[in-house]
């Protein structure tokens, strides 16, 4: 839902960076130790969870 909420978004106009999402994740140690949130280079639980779009949208898959 978020992606193609996203892709609409910007078909009306909207700026990348003005797109923000939160990309809420199963995590499990909350520290940036394990990896086991991690969206590209990003730590879900120490960077976000929310994010601009145009911080992840080069990254694969972000909404898996
Ligand atoms: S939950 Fe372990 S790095 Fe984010």
């Amino acid at each position: 839902m978020m992606k193609f909420t996203t892709l609409k978004l910007i078909d009306l106009g909207f700026i990348p960076k003005n797109i923000y999402l939160s990309m809420e994740r199963n995590m499990s140690c909350g520290l940036g130790q394990c990896g086991h949130c991690m969206i590209g280079k990003y730590y879900v639980c120490k960077d976000g969870p929310v994010f601009k779009y145009s911080q992840i949208k080069d990254i694969p898959n972000p909404f898996i």
